[in-house]
C-alpha cells in the first residue's frame, strides 16, 4: 500500500525543492516542511487513549497519543534531513540509524553502519525515513534489517519515489505502507529519479 500526498501546499513545496537553483538552506527548510505533512498523513492511525480533562469551563474527555515506543530510523545520510521534523512532531521517539550507500554503477545498496536497538516485543512503531525511493534497494534492505531485529509495525516515509522502487518495495514488503510526497515518472540509466531532484544528500548537505 502506498499513499501519495495530494495537496497544493505539498505540491508547491515539492516544486520548489526540485528546482536546481534552490540553495541548501531553503532545500533543508522545504524537506522539513514536507516531512511534517508526511508525518501528519502517516501517523493518522497511531494508537490513542481516551483521558479525562478539565477545561476552565467543564470536564470532558480527550485523546492522547498512546505509542510509548516509537523509533525513527533515518537512512544515512540523506534521511538525516528528515529527522528534525519527525522529532518535532514525535519528541519522545527514539532514533536508530542505518548507514547505506548505493553502488554508483549497479545501484545495489551497500550497508555500512547499523545502530538500532532490537525490538522488545514487536509492538514498537518503526518509521523509516529517506527522501528518495529510487530502485527501492536501500528501502528494502533497511526494512529487512528492522524485521530481523524483531520490528513488526513499520512504515516508510519518502519525499520522492519512482514507480520502479514502489513496485519492488510492495513486492518485498507488502505489509509496510509507504507515504510519499511525489510519485515521479521513472528512473534514468543511472538509476536517478526523473524528474526527481538530483542527489538528495548532496542537496541537503551542500556537497554538490
Ligand atoms: C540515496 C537516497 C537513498 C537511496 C535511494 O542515498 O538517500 O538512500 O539513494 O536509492 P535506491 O532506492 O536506488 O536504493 P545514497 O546512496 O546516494 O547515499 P547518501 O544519502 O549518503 O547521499
Ligand atoms: N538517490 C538520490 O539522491 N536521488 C535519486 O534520484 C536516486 C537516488
Amino acid at each position: 500500500m502506498h499513499t501519495v500526498l495530494n495537496h497544493p501546499l505539498v505540491s508547491h513545496r515539492v516544486t520548489l525543492m526540485r528546482d536546481h537553483e534552490t540553495p541548501p538552506k531553503l532545500f533543508r527548510e522545504l524537506v522539513n516542511e514536507i516531512t511534517t505533512f508526511l508525518a501528519y498523513e502517516a501517523l493518522k492511525d497511531i494508537r490513542v487513549k481516551q483521558i479525562d480533562v478539565e477545561t476552565p469551563v467543564a470536564k470532558t474527555k480527550g485523546l492522547k497519543v498512546d505509542e510509548p515506543r516509537i523509533i525513527l530510523v533515518p537512512i544515512l545520510r540523506a534521511g538525516m534531513g528528515m529527522l528534525d521534523a519527525m522529532l518535532h512532531v514525535l519528541p519522545y521517539a527514539k532514533v536508530g540509524v542505518l548507514g547505506m550507500q548505493r553502488n554508483e554503477e549497479t545501484a545495489e545498496p551497500v550497508p555500512y553502519y547499523a545502530k538500532v536497538p532490537p525490538a522488545k516485543d514487536g509492538e514498537e512503531l518503526a518509521l523509516v525515513i529517506d527522501p528518495m525511493l529510487a530502485t527501492g534497494g536501500s528501502a528494502c534492505d533497511a526494512v529487512m534489517q528492522l524485521k530481523k531485529l524483531g520490528y513488526k509495525r513499520i512504515k516508510f516515509l519518502s519525499l520522492i519515489s519512482a514507480p520502479e522502487g514502489i513496485a519492488k518495495f510492495e513486492r518485498e514488503h507488502p505489509d509496510v505502507p509507504v507515504y510519499t510526497s511525489a510519485r515521479d515518472e521513472r528512473l534514468n540509466s543511472h538509476f536517478y529519479i526523473v524528474p526527481g531532484l538530483g542527489d538528495a544528500g548532496d542537496r541537503i548537505f551542500g556537497t554538490l
